[in-house]
């Protein structure tokens, strides 16, 4: 059946970012795909393989309910880190699958414990550790208590990694908060050291960190939004194009999600008239318009009404009056030729013109991050 709309993955494009930020990190860092938030609205189930084919092998989740979703389609081989939720009864399926986990709280660490030994099979856990962000992690005082449940419970217990999360490194207005972070990280992961802690991995950098800061790659990065080629930043964007040492002029991040739908009706519409619901939208003049079958239902914000732009033809058209539940109407009197069926490209490319996910999430006062991971499941996502 046709879909209403639908989501394309373009996996040269992964490809080539993926590649990129490899080259970036250096070839004894691992890349640790982040696609939490259903692979950042790209779809964790489309994405993951190819991902896999694109050379990755440790993906980070979110939850214990997406670590199943990316199970269930993943290679032997590819390993699955939890950053975040896991319930108690989760554990028991965590830790069967050698699936490995952020522990930052004394009750999650006992939990673990207790699973492994019921299960007879260690837990993987990365410690995560309280540097300044304030949202999850030990903090310093706690650490000699933790140190010694640690000890005690090795047999339970892999320590595969010690990490810690920078508190929005893509911005300068930071810049003194992550050089702390970063600092108190070292001072913590020496400390531990002393106490014989020696994990497989230190890791601390997201995509910012990884691109603005060289010094926090580290023995993993955990890339989510540049792998999807956009720059967390303006400010990272353009601390990288124009440094010294880029040698391209090229962005060398590509969008690899685009998302495209076709035209439902055409109506002509005389000058003096309201558009859609209400009286946001008056025609000055007689007008050819467009029903596009996508509206806020489908994750086509309401506030790109009277603002947004899609591609027809090769050509921009106008979002006209309102956006609502299921439909909104864009003005193509100066398009020709403009049929029923004609593909609509809500978000990416056609012909030579562009609908960034930047522009539109300016339109809608969301950032990148946002918009893209409230893309609804249920939209299907190909791979081209
Ligand atoms: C713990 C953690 N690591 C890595 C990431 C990936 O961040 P980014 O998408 O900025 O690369 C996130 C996302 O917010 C995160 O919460």
């Amino acid at each position: 059946m046709q879909p209403t709309s639908w989501i394309e993955l373009n996996h040269s494009a992964l490809e080539k970012n993926i590649r990129y930020l490899k080259k970036r990190i250096g070839k004894d860092t691992t890349f640790v795909s982040v696609i939490k938030g259903n692979a950042y609205g790209h779809g964790i189930e489309q994405y993951v393989p190819m991902a896999e084919q694109c050379g990755v092998k440790f993906f980070a989740v979110y939850d214990a309910f997406e670590a199943f979703r990316a199970f269930n389609v993943k290679k032997d081989g590819t390993h699955l880190i939890i950053m975040g939720m896991i319930a108690d009864d989760q554990l028991e399926w965590v830790i069967a699958n050698d699936i490995s986990f952020f522990v930052f709280t004394c009750e999650r660490l006992e939990a673990a414990i207790a699973q492994a030994r019921l299960s007879k099979k260690k837990a993987r856990i990365h410690l995560e550790l309280e540097t300044g962000m304030h949202r999850t992690g030990f903090d310093e005082e706690e650490l000699g208590a933790i140190v010694k449940i640690l000890k005690k419970n090795s047999r339970y217990l892999s320590i595969e990694g010690v990490c810690t999360h920078y508190a929005g490194a893509e911005s300068i207005a930071n810049f003194h908060r992550i050089q702390q972070q970063y600092n108190l990280f070292n001072k913590l992961c020496k400390s531990l050291k002393r106490d014989g802690i020696t994990p497989d991995y230190y890791h601390s950098a997201a995509s910012a960190a990884a691109l603005i800061y060289p010094q926090t790659i580290m023995d993993m990065v955990r890339f989510g939004i540049a792998q999807y080629g956009f720059w967390p930043s303006m400010e990272t964007k353009m601390n990288n194009l124009l440094s010294e040492h880029a040698r391209f002029i090229k962005d060398p991040l590509k969008t690899v999600l685009s998302w495209k739908t076709r035209v439902m009706s055409l109506k002509t519409v005389s000058k003096g008239n309201f558009v859609n619901y209400g009286t946001a939208f008056l025609t000055t003049k007689n007008m050819k318009l467009a029903t596009i079958p996508v509206g806020y239902c489908h994750g086509y914000s309401r506030s790109l009404s009277n603002s947004g732009q899609v591609l027809i033809r090769g050509r921009k058209a106008d979002v006209v009056g309102m956006v609502s539940m299921n439909m909104f109407m864009v003005n193509v009197t100066s398009i020709p030729n403009v049929r029923i069926g004609d593909e609509v490209v809500l978000i990416g490319k056609q012909g030579d013109l562009n609908i960034s996910v930047s522009s539109f999430a300016e339109m809608t006062k969301m950032v990148n991050y946002e918009l893209l991971s409230r893309l609804p499941y249920q939209i299907p996502r190909l791979i081209v």
